[in-house]
């Protein structure tokens, strides 16, 4: 797809997609309980249509799929089917992870497989816990998809996560659920915390004492999900509107979990303004937030930070460019293992469109302030780099060749009619 600079400012509204961690949670705990799941504003893209495709298999019914609203029946936990064949999770690693955890008490076979990205991700950080939890799961390799887990009895006890990550807490907590006794998980570092408040919400006893997670077996009780819009797919349209002079964004009904708006911080940090306000605090915060621009200086991310933001960072990337000074992203390892290697795949785009920015094997750092130019780059399957080079090329000087836009179907199908509606070439 070719794409051409933008003439600024950026002045804009934008509701965002449905979030994507809350829709793919609203639709697979809805397997874990009795009756009608009725979740408003999904999230309907690829990715969350590969969980829908999970629980299916199990023997929950998509009884309503219409934009704004989608029913799930569940014959309950204890009545869920053995698949008849191999299920397949698309590009959806969080399909993938939360499923382990959800299946470790089903008593079945269930093979779990991806597409050529996925089945390239590193599973033996849900492997590892569980199977020291006495569940039946092996992996190709020992730690890729596909997968094979044979759930029924397992147990409690104590687990520390060895990688921060939202979907092998999560994956935990779900088997915490039908654990023969309570199971708690040790966190060193806070992630996104949406199951802990889904569980919550679905009568589950779950309490948190600092950096422990304890979760007692239960059933849990269908609850009514509201969507609110996704932070990390605003990103992209808030990168822009603090790189182009004089813009202003607001973004409408989004999640605001403190697990999640990490990079709105970052921008801050970097001198965009920015302003929250919070709508619904509960159970889950979901509000306004408003990015003006202002010129832009340098920052460090550092480990600590980058759960909060491990989507956005190769947007922070994009941001150093604009900025004055140095921006570096360090203790980011882990992007190495989403979608695509997001260090190497950041790196060699962004100098294919003439920008200087130094590799680590955990992170980059961008000298500001670069002019982008035009040029041929790949976004290799990946829809967040894809959305990435996207706003590059409205934030740059010259034509864009982008390869791979399709990708962007996972997390934002309708990400370009929202970039052609404001685009001004
Ligand atoms: C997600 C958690 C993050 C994130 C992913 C969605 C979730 O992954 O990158 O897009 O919904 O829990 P990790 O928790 O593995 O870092």
């Amino acid at each position: 797809m070719q794409l051409y600079p933008w003439k600024g400012p950026f002045r804009a509204r934008v509701q965002p997609p449905g979030d994507k961690s809350i829709t793919h949670r609203a639709v697979l705990l809805s397997a874990m309980t009795v009756g009608d799941t009725e979740i408003f504003d999904p999230l309907d893209s690829l990715d969350t249509r590969a969980s829908v495709n999970l629980v299916q298999s199990l023997g929950v019914e998509l009884r309503e799929s219409t934009t704004n609203r989608w029913v799930l029946r569940s014959p309950g936990y204890d009545n869920l089917k053995e698949p008849d064949d191999v299920v397949s999770c698309a590009n959806s690693g969080t399909t993938m992870r939360l499923a382990t955890g959800l299946l470790a008490g089903l008593n079945g076979l269930v093979i779990l497989t991806g597409d050529n990205s996925l089945r390239e991700r590193p599973m033996a950080r849900v492997i590892d816990p569980l199977r020291a939890l006495g569940v039946s799961i092996t992996g190709r390799g020992g730690g890729r998809a596909p997968m094979a887990i044979r759930g029924g009895s397992h147990r409690g006890g104590q687990v520390t996560l060895a990688v921060a990550s939202a979907q092998v807490k999560s994956a935990l907590l779900l088997a915490g659920l039908t654990a023969s006794e309570p199971l708690t998980i040790e966190e060193n570092l806070p992630t996104r915390d949406h199951t802990e408040r889904f569980l919550q919400a679905m009568g589950a006893d779950l309490s948190r004492e600092g950096t422990r997670i304890t979760v007692k077996p239960g059933r849990l009780e269908a609850y009514p999900v509201a969507v609110p819009g996704d932070p990390s797919s605003a990103a992209f349209w808030a990168a822009l509107a603090a790189i182009v002079p004089d813009s202003e964004l607001v973004i409408e009904h989004v999640s605001l979990n403190p697990g999640r708006i990490g990079f709105y911080q970052v921008l801050e940090r970097m001198g965009a303004s920015i302003e929250y306000s919070v709508t619904q605090p509960k159970p889950d915060p979901v509000g306004d937030i408003v990015v003006r621009w202002s010129p832009l200086k340098g920052t460090t991310v550092s480990a600590s930070q980058v759960p909060g933001l491990i989507d956005e960072l190769p947007l922070v990337a994009l941001l150093g460019a604009f900025a004055q000074g140095t921006t570096e992203v360090r203790g980011a390892a882990e992007l190495r293992f989403k979608e695509s290697d997001r260090i190497a795949s950041t790196v060699a785009n962004l100098n294919q469109l003439g920008v200087r920015i130094e590799e680590f094997p955990d992170g980059f750092a961008i000298m500001g302030k670069q002019t982008l130019q035009g040029g041929l780059v790949d976004a290799g399957g990946d829809h967040r780099i894809a959305m990435m080079l996207a706003v590059a090329a409205a934030a740059g000087t010259g034509a864009v060749d982008l390869i791979g836009t399709e990708a962007i179907a996972i997390s934002y199908p309708q990400f370009f009619s929202d970039y052609l509606s404001w685009a001004s070439v």
